[in-house]
């Protein structure tokens, strides 16, 4: 039996093509390639400066410095997310200060970000555009902290704000917002990451951070030598994504259009086989934000039950017999607050919203390659297993 995985990239001779053409080019690393994987980004998401970076992860780190994150400061974020929105937040030296969510649309409770902006006046809030909802950013961005919107999920999702339309990443209520390219995202790198702003200081700033702290901006240098002469200014990384991989993203980025509109199909035909029975009642879709035009990162369902115990239990015996006919579903994801390292960090405080969310959820098969036939497959499947 074909093995249906939770995400996957759809990778093709074109990309290929662009790959192996990369490789006979003068640049592997730190050339024009970049660039224009950059400018293809800035069409995609409609920011003004996009900055490409070895990961999601290094994406958030930069954020996080580029916002002035430091020791004695805080960050908040959403705990229903993977550790990296948190762990960005602890490479600069933040503390980083969890909140729960809404557990029908798996979103940071706006209820509980107040409380915790009220008791920890962050210097910066990450929130998660979780399965590829955008969060309400709007809402978000009246605290006055920095706000990094995490839209690993989101790349092509929209959302709508005093009658207008916005996009995933465009920053119009955000300072930055960051992207991943691994390759169950939208579209692939192999590992790969961008930071997008309106903002050129902050941009200047990303692009120095992502090269060591290396600056040869004339204004910038406190001396020169000569044309070869560079300068060290802060403590940056090497973050760089390499030529090679901004030639596949650049390949992936004129099918991203077609990527996005399949995700949309897919989950429009789940959504009209779980409205109908044998579901009604056994297991609801994740309900998508008003006013948002879902990406579809993740298409995940929920189950219902009694208590807590007997839907986690549910949603294992599903799990299991879905891996036994090759169907991998996932569990998006361990809540960071359960997570040990993050224990000395969440001392004290509950999640409730995210703990009935993750004793229930279940991402199913959601990726572009996925056929008509495989979703009937795991639907047909998961409706056998449910009136079993
Ligand atoms: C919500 C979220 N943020 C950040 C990241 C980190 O991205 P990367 O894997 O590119 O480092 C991921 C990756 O899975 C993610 O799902």
């Amino acid at each position: 039996m074909k093995p249906l995985p939770y995400g996957k990239q759809l990778i093709d001779a074109d990309d290929i093509a662009a790959v192996a053409e990369q490789l006979g080019d003068d640049w592997l690393t730190q050339g024009p390639t970049v660039a224009k994987f950059e400018a293809a980004l800035c069409e995609i998401t409609g920011a003004k400066f996009a900055v490409a970076m070895s990961s999601g992860t290094a994406a958030l780190h930069l954020a996080c410095l580029a916002a002035g994150v430091g020791p004695g400061d805080v960050g908040v974020t959403s705990t229903n997310t993977f550790v990296a929105s948190a762990n960005g937040i602890r490479y600069c030296g933040g503390t980083p200060r969890m909140v729960d969510i809404d557990a029908e649309t798996g979103l940071m409770s706006l209820r509980a970000l107040d409380e915790a902006v009220r008791a920890v006046r962050p210097k910066v809030i990450v929130p998660v555009d979780f399965a590829g909802a955008v969060a309400d950013l709007p809402a978000i961005a009246k605290h006055g902290a920095v706000v990094i919107e995490d839209a690993a999920h989101s790349l092509g999702a929209e959302y709508t704000h005093g009658g207008r339309s916005y996009r995933a990443g465009s920053c119009a209520h955000t300072q930055m917002a960051i992207l991943s390219f691994h390759p169950v995202k939208h579209l692939t790198t192999g590992e790969g990451g961008a930071v997008t702003t309106n903002d050129p200081a902050l941009d200047a700033k990303l692009r120095e951070l992502r090269t060591h702290g290396i600056t040869r901006d004339p204004q910038r240098l406190t001396r020169n030598d000569g044309p070869w002469y560079q300068e060290q200014q802060s403590l940056g990384y090497n973050y760089r994504l390499t030529d090679l991989q901004c030639a596949l993203g650049l390949s992936q980025a004129k099918k991203f259009p077609g990527f996005l509109a399949r995700r949309r199909q897919i989950a429009a035909q789940y959504d009209a086989a779980f409205a109908k029975a044998p579901f009604v009642g056994q297991l609801v879709p994740l309900r998508v934000r008003d006013g948002v035009t879902s990406a579809y990162h993740l298409y995940v369902v929920r189950f219902s039950g009694p208590s807590l115990e007997a839907i986690a239990a549910r949603r294992k015996a599903v799990y299991m017999a879905l891996r036994d006919a090759a169907i991998f579903a996932q569990v998006h994801y361990v809540p960071v607050h359960a997570h040990p390292d993050y224990a000395p960090f969440v001392a004290g405080q509950q999640f409730p919203g995210c703990d009935a969310y993750y004793a229930s959820c279940l991402s199913l098969p959601m990726y572009p390659a996925l056929t008509d036939g495989d979703v009937e497959r795991v639907v047909a499947t998961l409706g056998t297993i449910v009136s079993g």
